[in-house]
């Protein structure tokens, strides 16, 4: 066992755990956080995403003890005390879910790729969120939906300097 200390959601944990133990399942399992989810056992589904230090990771990816001493976020960590996140906002208005199994992965690779691009294009958008997949949607209400993000968040920013 090893033990580990992390901040998941502004709030500090530490805990013993198996070395093998993923992130994903030391969040759902031992922290209760249901928000990120499971989606496949290949790393592919991007539904697990999770922010570390404010990157965007695949959390069945991600060893525990490799996020010891690291900040995560999840979608559960986003909203803040003015309500819901720019990028949680527009999911909702621009209907960019369905089943909404992949949304939460969805949204933390959105939040990561507007920080590291406030402007992109659609096909930037495509490019960002190529590895979360999503088999309700077609996509085309997702990249809306990233684009009235986008477009709030520097908004925001503007206003703000
Ligand atoms: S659960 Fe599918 S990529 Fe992590
Ligand atoms: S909304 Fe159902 S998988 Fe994306």
């Amino acid at each position: 066992m090893r033990r580990i200390r992390v901040t998941v959601d502004g709030r500090a944990h530490e805990h013993e755990v198996e070395p093998r133990l993923l992130l994903i399942h030391y969040l759902r399992e031992v922290l209760g956080i249901g928000g990120a989810h499971v989606g496949c056992d290949t790393s592919n589904c991007g539904a697990c995403t999770v922010l570390m230090d404010g990157e965007s990771v695949k959390s069945c990816t991600v060893l525990a003890v490799q996020a010891d001493g690291h900040e995560i976020t999840t979608v559960q960590g986003l909203a803040g005390d003015g309500g819901w996140h720019p990028v949680q906002k527009a999911f909702h208005e621009a209907h960019g879910l369905q089943c909404g199994y992949c949304t939460p992965g969805m949204i933390m690779a959105a939040v990561s790729l507007l920080r590291e691009n406030p402007d992109p294009s659609e096909q930037e958008i495509r490019e960002g969120l190529e590895g979360n997949l999503c088999r309700c949607t077609g996509y085309e209400n997702i990249v809306k939906a990233v684009q009235q993000a986008a477009h709030e968040m520097r908004g925001q920013a503007v206003a703000a300097s």
